[in-house]
């Protein structure tokens, strides 16, 4: 039977459903990750493994992990691995995609929503005793309702978005890799090419994955087009922008603020310019941090690890093994 390495615990049944087909567990221990020599020696005694976004599993690795069959992501994003260096390994990739969109969706939209309504500011002045009456001229922010909303990247989490920001009478445009005619007369979205969208949107949402096309895809020019005032909510990765852009663009007061869950490096230093703005609001990557979410994201990884050690093709490859091992 196999060994699986979890490179943390996760929710839900997957473990047990791993332990119930007769495969050895192992298990790294603690909320952190596990650092890169242990991962290493790990893999290189696995058949698979459960990874998390932060597991960097780099090509040398692989290498040294002769026994290894599929590395199964806990996670819709793998830019923590290079699918073509496993696939020429005869390693198989997988990932979870669909199954977290609607929970990211509610924190990118939520974070929309506590930027442009400064909801973490005042809470933040509040309990600092800043509450002192009502006042005309508070926390005075930009209507969500009936605004333009620029969605960049139009997957399953920027179309659950979309959904969302119907519901709040935004007006929609969308640019992304392809055109879908079929969502634009479903949600009454208009496409627009990156700039345009940049010039129109009163809030900006990214939902690309890392790549290098999309790498700094939000730099220095992108702000410039940007409507001034603007907000920007991030729940994609944090590479995606340029960090010392936005950060320039906040300091010149060009943009209204940003609301991110992703940021370079992660965890974010604590004395990083970006914790000095009160009009930033920073989350540690909760995009998909439901209780019922984590759980079927750890089933659908331990899912394509059974596939993989039945001999089968697992349901959501990334790459695409020539040779897969066996
Ligand atoms: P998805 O369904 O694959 O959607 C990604 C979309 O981005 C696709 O529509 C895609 O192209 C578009 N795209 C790709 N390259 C592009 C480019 N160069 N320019 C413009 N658009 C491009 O993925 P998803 O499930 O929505 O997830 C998106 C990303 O969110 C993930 O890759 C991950 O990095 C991040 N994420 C973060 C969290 C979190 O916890 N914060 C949680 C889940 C996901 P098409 O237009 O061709 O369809
Ligand atoms: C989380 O960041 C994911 O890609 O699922």
């Amino acid at each position: 039977m196999a060994r699986v390495f979890l490179t943390r615990t996760v929710p839900g049944t997957a473990a047990d459903r791993l332990e119930a087909a007769g495969h050895t567990l192992e298990t790294w221990p603690g909320e952190l990750p596990p650092p890169p020599a242990d991962l290493a020696a790990a893999l290189a005694r696995a058949d698979a493994v459960i990874a998390m976004v932060v597991d960097r599993i780099t090509p040398e690795m692989l290498d040294a992990a002769p026994r290894l069959r599929i590395v199964a992501n806990m996670a819709v994003g793998y830019d923590n691995i290079d699918p073509a260096a496993a696939a020429a390994r005869g390693i198989w990739v997988t990932n979870t995609p669909g199954v977290l969109a609607e929970t990211t969706a509610d924190l990118a939209f939520g974070l929309l929503l506590a930027a442009a309504r400064r909801i973490v500011e005042s809470d933040r002045d509040t309990r600092a005793g800043g509450w002192k009456t009502w006042s005309p001229t508070a926390f005075l922010g930009p209507d969500v309702f009936g605004a333009t909303l620029g969605i960049i990247g139009l997957g399953e989490i920027g179309e659950a978005v979309a959904r969302r920001a119907r519901g709040f009478k935004m007006r929609i445009l969308y640019s992304s890799r392809t055109r879908k005619p079929a969502l634009e007369a479903d949600l009454n979205l208009e496409y627009r090419d990156l700039r345009g969208l940049l010039a129109e949107s009163d809030f900006v949402t990214i939902h690309t994955p890392l790549t290098p096309e999309t790498r700094h895809l939000i730099d220095a020019a992108a702000f410039a087009a940007m409507k001034p005032g603007a907000i920007l909510v991030n729940t994609a990765r944090g590479q995606v922008v340029d960090q010392d852009a936005l950060v320039e663009a906040l300091r010149s007061g060009r943009l209204g603020g940003a609301a991110l869950d992703v940021t370079t490096p992660e965890p974010l230093p604590l004395d990083h310019p970006l914790f000095t703005f009160p009009n930033v609001i920073i989350t540690p990557h909760i995009g998909s941090a439901s209780r019922a979410t984590r759980a079927r994201m750890a089933e659908m990884a331990a899912a394509n690890i059974l596939a993989v050690l039945e001999g089968r093709e697992p349901p959501n490859p990334v790459n695409r093994p020539q040779n897969p091992r066996s």
